[in-house]
């Protein structure tokens, strides 16, 4: 479908699963990589409150700047990359087609 966008999740170095998703339904990204069989913890049910969807993203387009909550919560985080960002709070659109990440490792 035309609204459709693809993700890329880097699974190990050079190795990328590319994800399709939805950009007409409000969804997170946290909420796609569930849906895909990732297992991230996700808490707070994506209030930036518990950190657990952390990911790094690697490349693609360029975000809006994360707010104040969420770099409070990174902040709490024992280690965070230039990349570093909440996957709750990144809200899937037609700008965020291309978008590459990986998964933090837990607790982390
Ligand atoms: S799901 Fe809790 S901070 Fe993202």
């Amino acid at each position: 479908m035309e609204e459709d966008i693809r993700i890329y999740v880097e699974e190990a170095p050079g190795q990328r699963r590319e994800i399709i998703a939805p950009t007409d339904m409000g969804l997170s990204l946290m909420e796609v990589l569930k849906a895909s069989g990732y297992d991230i913890m996700a808490t707070c049910g994506g209030m930036a409150l518990c950190a657990t969807c952390h990911v790094e993203v690697l490349a693609g387009p360029a975000l809006f700047e994360p707010n104040d909550d969420e770099l409070d919560m990174l902040e709490t985080l024992p280690v965070i990359h230039p990349g570093s960002r909440l996957s709750c709070q990144i809200r899937l659109t037609p700008q965020t087609d291309g978008l590459v990440v990986r998964l933090a490792p837990t607790g982390a």
